[in-house]
């Protein structure tokens, strides 16, 4: 096909959209990770054109910013008042006056489900044919709104009439111009300083052309899409909704096709560029946006949101939210986890319920299972951070470091005022506040010693429900019965599997 290749692409994007009621421009709003322009210029680039130029005019800016991010070597082409799809086309081709021959292929700015296998089709019937034009054509079961294409008896096309100009039985035909073609470029520019404003819109039509071309006695070959729907057009929300879906279809089925389980392709949605191994599983209500690259063996959801993160073989991801993570090979993550970018999760690890983690690298087979802040941190590996310990890494200025070592036990609800150290094989005890460095093997301990005052919920709340509690207990332990000492209470706090006993007795 690369003897075919085009010797320019011309995008039209200078309509206004008013359908979309939108600050952004039309062809800026983004369906799976990409914006409708993007998805039109991805779907053209494999004709190899040598030229591409897209056409602006309202939201100009918008445009060429995002122009230059992604097609950089596009020529943009200013249309300063919309005269129409012809008028487009002819201050394109004046752009482009060095190309003076070979194939120019046009196409609108919304159409994002168009295939660069349809217009590889649409360019190798052009040249086949020798056509000077080939137009794309589609069936569809409501062609209201579109310019119908006009045949003669034995099938050949003789014009391209627009809705607004077409009689009854003009509107009767089923098949569409989806506004997608071939020309050749000489005969286009002679046919587009031809044209006429004279048609219900005031406007220059590209599709004159196409009668002009006829009228000239030259050969208009035509290619009906197979599917429809790839040349679907977007004009508003509902119709920019229903690419996405078709275009998340799209994405997932290729996916399944890849070995990659989805277990509810309806509620999954992902972007163009995440990549996915074979064996990975994707549950229900998850969305995968940006680079995010699932590994073999590893599930993500349900109801998880990934973004630009990696999620190593075999782990898991259960109703978690991660941005910018990267989530080792074996490790869980979730329920409801929030990993925030720079987020480095080692092999086996877990981040388990309500952790929110940023900036962040734990070591292999550490865990911080419940409740925790993890901000700003080293961990070293084997280490366990127990519950509702936060890493207060913001003096409310600047941001501070905290390291914590190989096999350290962090007790529950610890609170790590950065910047500090703990130590490999060190210990905190649970309720600590850690303000300096806790040495190799060492505990730390930083509160309050616990002191019992006995008998004080019968004398000073007398009559209440604890009193009465108070005083049936002290009755069943008998005169002789054990009251709690402060040393018992505090080893019958109420644990997990965390650090958390004090034992500051051994201190
Ligand atoms: C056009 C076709 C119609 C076809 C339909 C398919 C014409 C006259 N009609 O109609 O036969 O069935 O597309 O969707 O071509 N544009 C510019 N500058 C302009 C006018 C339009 O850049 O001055 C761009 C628009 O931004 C859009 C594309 O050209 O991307 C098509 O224009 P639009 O106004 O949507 O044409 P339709 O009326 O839909
Ligand atoms: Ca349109």
């Amino acid at each position: 096909m690369t003897d075919s290749r085009p010797a320019a692409v011309v995008v039209l994007a200078a309509g206004e959209g008013k359908r979309m009621k939108s600050e952004l421009a039309k062809v800026l709003h983004a369906i799976c990770g990409r914006s409708l322009l993007g998805h039109v210029l991805v779907a053209a680039e494999p004709l190899g054109a040598a030229n591409t130029a897209v056409v602006v005019g309202h939201l100009r800016e918008q445009i060429l910013g995002h122009l230059t991010e992604i097609e950089s070597n596009a020529t943009p082409v200013v249309q300063e008042t919309q005269g129409g799809t012809g008028h487009a086309v002819r201050i394109a081709l004046d752009a482009l006056s060095e190309v003076t021959e070979g194939t120019v292929v046009v196409l609108p700015g919304d159409v994002p489900l168009i295939t660069a296998d349809t217009l590889q089709r649409l360019v190798a019937r052009h040249a086949e044919t020798n056509a000077v034009a080939t137009v794309l054509t589609a069936e569809v079961p409501d062609a209201t709104g579109y310019g119908r294409v006009v045949r003669s008896a034995d099938g050949h096309i003789l014009s391209i009439v627009e809705d607004r100009d077409a009689d009854q039985a003009t509107k009767q035909l089923r098949e569409i111009n989806t506004s997608i073609y071939a020309f050749d470029m000489g005969k286009l520019r002679d046919a587009l300083a031809r044209l006429t404003t004279d048609n219900a819109q005031g406007e220059e039509y590209l599709t004159d052309v196409i009668g002009l071309l006829v009228g000239d006695g030259e050969v208009v070959a035509s290619v009906v899409t197979p599917d429809h729907l790839e040349t679907l057009g977007v004009n508003d929300r509902i119709q920019l909704a229903a690419v996405r879906r078709a275009m998340r279809d799209r994405i997932v089925a290729h996916w399944m096709r890849e070995g990659v389980t989805i277990t509810d392709p309806e509620t999954t949605w992902m972007g163009v560029r995440v990549t996915l191994e074979p064996d990975s599983v994707i549950h229900q209500n998850t969305q995968l946006h940006g680079a995010t690259h699932v590994a073999q063996f590893a599930e993500v959801g349900p109801d998880s949101t990934l973004r630009n993160t990696t999620v190593g073989m075999g782990a898991k991801v259960i109703k978690s939210h991660c941005t910018g993570a990267e989530i080792g090979a074996g490790a869980a993550v979730g329920p409801f986890t929030y990993l925030r970018p720079g987020t480095v999760l080692g092999k086996d690890t877990k981040a388990g319920a309500y952790v929110e983690m940023k900036n962040a690298k734990v070591g292999d087979e550490t865990k911080v299972p419940h409740l925790s802040y993890v901000g700003d941190a080293e961990i070293g590996e084997r280490s366990n951070i127990g519950a509702a310990t936060v890493f207060v890494n913001y003096d409310g200025v600047d941001k501070h470091k905290t390291l914590v070592g190989d096999d350290a036990r962090v007790g529950s609800d610890t609170m790590l005022v950065a910047p500090v150290t703990v130590g490999d094989g060190a210990y905190t005890a649970a309720g600590s506040v850690i303000t300096e460095d806790v040495p190799p093997g060492a505990i730390g301990v930083g509160r309050a010693r616990q002191r019992n005052i006995e008998g004080w919920v019968e004398r000073k709340r007398p009559g209440s429900k604890s009193a009465e509690a108070a005083r049936r207990a002290r009755e069943q332990a008998g005169p002789a019965g054990g009251t709690m000492t402060s040393d018992t209470m505090e080893s019958a706090s109420p644990t997990g599997d965390q650090t958390q006993h004090d034992q500051g007795a051994d201190e």
